[in-house]
């Protein structure tokens, strides 16, 4: 993860926030490179997610009336257990520390406080007073956005169940231990979605939206043995829900969550409903027009942690022969790579640039591209590598005179002379997702 977190910040993937001030806990930045690569996850979510009949997108905003927090049970039950260590006064999640052994920031012994309950929601005023009525919170997740509109969007787009609501925004946890590198922020990205069935029928669309949801980390390119489930059981299920499995991916801190895939049941509509005393009951024409509170089938992501994980899991150091030739190279699949081609001129001088930027030109029409003059072509290539760009296209002298380019292919390291009229087909062909 040091190694990463450090290629991250030196090629423009993620600083930490506020760094000329120290740095703020938990909170990242994304640069050049890094908002690519998470915005291309993002689209391919949306895509899949929302390109087809029985799912619709919305987005809901952030701030929301302080009863939904109350309804969904997260004012009164969204805490961790946290303990201080007398020494040093730093926090700790009780159940992320061992505190029969010694402090892990000071070393001191057996100098824990009794383990209090910590709401992790990020409290905020709406409104020019400052009393307990215009108190709110920076949503923690994005699920009651979906929750309170389901009327409006069942009603205004004429859904009938099964049917889903997609949502993809940021969500607020004032975490106790954030960390891993990007894995627990205090400000991250939920990519979300609801599914709403008829009572009875939400194992059958929980075991079909397990199998999509795995799928779809495949098709980003992460390696099938790097994921595995995980079933809530016994404690581990909320008290509401009747099914739920993780999606976990092996990070460099161990197996851990990635998404997770929950039957809801009714319980956060109810509770909407009981606390808003507005009815969210679906009317089933197909069912002699019977009234009744769908179930729930939930598929919620972290758009950072699957960005975190697409990163591990396409982190290489290569060797060519001896350990002096070693290659960092980030193996994107090309359909989330942040940049698909880059286009090198061998020298600056003699037209070589003219006729590069050229070519560079046409190739941005379609693809995210880069323009890199400066350095050795050696060191140029190594760049490409280290942000995983799959191909460099590269004009030297040869160019002048027979208009063939070389193009570099990062993972095999082959390099293939095409005539330079043929390079869009040539990466049309190649990067045709
Ligand atoms: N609506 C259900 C829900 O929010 P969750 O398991 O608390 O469930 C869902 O969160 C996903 O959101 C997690 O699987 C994870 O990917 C992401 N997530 C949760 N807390 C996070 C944090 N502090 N930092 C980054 N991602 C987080």
């Amino acid at each position: 993860m040091a190694d990463l977190s450090s290629l991250c910040k030196r090629r423009g993937f993620l600083f930490q926030s506020s760094e000329i001030y120290g740095g703020l806990g938990g909170c990242y930045d994304y640069g050049p490179l890094g908002i690519e690569l998470k915005k291309n996850l993002q689209a391919r979510w949306w895509k899949a997610m929302t390109y087809r009949q029985d799912v619709v997108g919305i987005d809901a905003s952030i701030l929301m009336s302080p009863t939904v927090w109350k309804a969904s049970g997260h004012v009164d039950g969204f805490n961790d257990p946290m303990v201080d260590c007398k020494e040093c006064k730093n926090r700790f999640r009780e159940d992320k520390i061992d505190t029969s052994k010694p402090c892990p920031n000071c070393g001191a012994k057996e100098q824990f406080t009794e383990p209090r309950d910590f709401n992790l929601m990020f409290k905020t005023q709406v409104g020019a007073v400052e009393d307990s009525s215009s108190t709110s919170y920076l949503r923690p997740e994005t699920a009651q956005g979906i929750f309170t509109n389901f009327i409006n969007v069942q009603s205004s787009m004429r859904m009938k169940l099964p049917f889903g609501i997609a949502q993809v925004g940021k969500a607020f946890r004032n975490e106790i231990t954030p960390g891993n590198f990007i894995f627990r922020m205090r400000e991250f990205e939920q990519m979300e979605m609801q599914y709403f069935v008829k009572p009875g029928v939400q194992m059958e669309a929980f075991e079909k939206w397990r199998e999509v949801r795995h799928q779809w980390h495949l098709d980003n390119g992460v390696r099938k043995d790097k994921l595995r489930w995980h079933e809530h059981v016994g404690n581990e299920l909320a008290h509401y829900a009747d099914a739920a499995f993780d999606i976990e991916y092996e990070f460099p801190h161990g197996w851990d969550e990635m998404e997770g895939i929950h039957s809801r049941t009714d319980f956060d509509l109810g509770k909407h409903e009981e606390f808003s005393g507005k009815s969210l009951k679906y009317v089933d024409q197909s069912d002699g027009n019977k009234k009744y509170v769908p179930y729930v089938v939930e598929t919620s992501v972290g758009l950072d942690r699957c960005t975190l994980a697409v990163m591990c899991d396409a982190y290489r150091k290569e060797f060519e022969g001896d350990k002096e030739k070693e290659r960092v190279v980030l193996k994107f699949d090309p359909k989330v790579a942040p940049i698909k081609v880059a286009v090198l001129p061998l020298m600056k001088k003699d037209g070589l640039e003219e006729k590069a930027m050229s070519l560079f030109q046409d190739i941005q029409k379609d693809y995210m591209a880069e323009f890199d003059v400066a350095g050795s072509i050696g060191k140029r290539y190594r760049r490409q590598d280290e942000i995983g760009t799959p191909y460099c296209v590269t004009i030297d002298y040869d160019t002048k005179d027979d208009n063939t380019v070389t193009i570099r292919d990062r993972d095999a390291m082959t390099q293939e002379r095409v005539p330079m009229e043929n390079v869009t087909t040539y990466l049309r062909d190649k990067l045709n997702f």
